[in-house]
């Protein structure tokens, strides 16, 4: 053998050696979490169970344990306070706040304190979580300094401890779904309603309690233990939106099950029936901040209420300067 063919011979051996070192290294468990980071469309719910049994654990269990089974500890019959309607923050923010497309926490770390225009003005998490306390579940707010506030705002910073500040990342809060070309029909939301959310949420609309009555098994959609008209998800992009990506209810996310008309229909249904009608007189400073389907004057624009509550929307959104979340 020539001394030139030992030579090819031992440098394609060695750069298939690196070659294969290569690909090894970047098949490792730990290169997982430094590729997710560079995906920024992916995030990696931290999990728990690792975390070591501080005294920080134990604030941050409790605050799962309250945006799961809220009605436990502050529905009608919970045993800390009685300052809600019987839901669970769960009901809308899925698996504890971690679902995609279920209107999870995700995104709360890195964008609080933030403006919102519903208030005119910086909100810390703390008050945003009181907004869904008196709007979302009808209720009372928390005192900042309770227990019971500090376990949910830090359970929810630690959900996003590790997503990156600025980037909206997919499947954040609720989606949007395409506007319709007409108004949402209530009557075809009816029949959807009979046929696909009644064996949960029963004829009624009502839900389902469990045996004792302290807590829903299924939560409510309309009714005096349901959101009140200045929660976000009266707004009916919001609720066309979290119904379309995670009704009929699935233990596992398994993508949408319902077509955008369906979706659009069946939440004008559910929001033209009654609910309690607690207003915030103090809701959008700025009237020309106001989205597009806020359905309550007055508006920056000439169309009626009705079509701010059902759309068309298209040529509201139009005039609309932005939408605001
Ligand atoms: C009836 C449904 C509903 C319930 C119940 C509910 N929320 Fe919300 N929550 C919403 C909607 C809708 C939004 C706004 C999402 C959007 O506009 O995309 C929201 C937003 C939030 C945000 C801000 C998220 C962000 O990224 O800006 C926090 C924090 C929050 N909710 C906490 C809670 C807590 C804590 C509870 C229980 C005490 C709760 N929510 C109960 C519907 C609900
Ligand atoms: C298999 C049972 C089931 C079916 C069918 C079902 N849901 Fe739900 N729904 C649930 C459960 C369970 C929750 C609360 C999820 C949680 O707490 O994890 C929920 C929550 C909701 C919520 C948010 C909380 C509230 O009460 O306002 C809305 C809105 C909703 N469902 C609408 C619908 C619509 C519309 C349909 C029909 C297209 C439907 N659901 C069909 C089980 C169901």
């Amino acid at each position: 053998m020539s001394k030139n063919f030992l030579k090819y011979y031992i440098i394609t051996g060695l750069s298939l050696i690196i070659c294969g070192a290569v690909i090894f290294y970047y098949s490792l468990p730990g290169f997982r979490k430094f590729s997710v980071q560079q995906d920024p469309a992916m995030w990696d719910v931290p999990d728990i169970d690792t975390v070591q049994s501080t005294s920080e654990a134990a604030l941050l269990r409790y605050g799962r344990e309250l945006i799961i089974n809220t009605a436990k500890w502050l529905g009608p019959k919970g045993s800390v306070a009685h300052i809600s309607n019987g839901m669970n923050c769960e009901n809308c923010h899925l698996d504890a706040g971690t679902r995609l497309d279920g209107n999870c926490f995700a995104m709360v770390a890195g964008t609080y304190p933030k403006f919102r225009e519903r208030s005119g003005r910086k909100e810390s998490v703390e008050f945003r979580v009181n907004d869904c306390m008196e709007r979302s579940l009808n209720g009372e707010k928390l005192d900042s300094l309770s227990k019971e506030m500090r376990a949910m705002v830090a359970y929810i910073l630690w959900l996003g401890k590790d997503v990156p500040k600025g980037i909206k990342m997919k499947g954040m809060g609720i989606p949007d779904i395409p506007l319709l070309q007409r108004a949402a029909s209530i009557g075809n939301g009816e029949k959807i309603f009979v046929a696909r959310c009644t064996s949960c949420h029963a004829a009624n609309g009502g839900g389902l309690f469990n045996a004792d009555s302290s807590a829903y098994f299924y939560p409510p959609l309309w009714g005096e233990h349901s959101y009140n008209v200045s929660a976000g998800i009266y707004r009916l992009s919001r609720l066309a939106g979290y119904i379309k990506y995670n009704m009929p209810f699935m233990k596992e996310p398994a993508g949408p099950q319902l077509s955008d008309e369906e979706a659009w229909d069946v939440a004008a249904f559910i929001n033209s029936q009654q609910r309690p009608e607690k207003m915030f007189a103090s809701d959008w400073p700025k009237i020309t901040s106001k989205p597009f389907d806020y359905p309550f004057g007055p508006f920056a624009d000439s169309f009626p209420e009705l079509q701010h509550k059902y759309g068309p929307f298209a040529a509201i959104k139009k005039h609309s300067v932005k939408t605001s979340h």
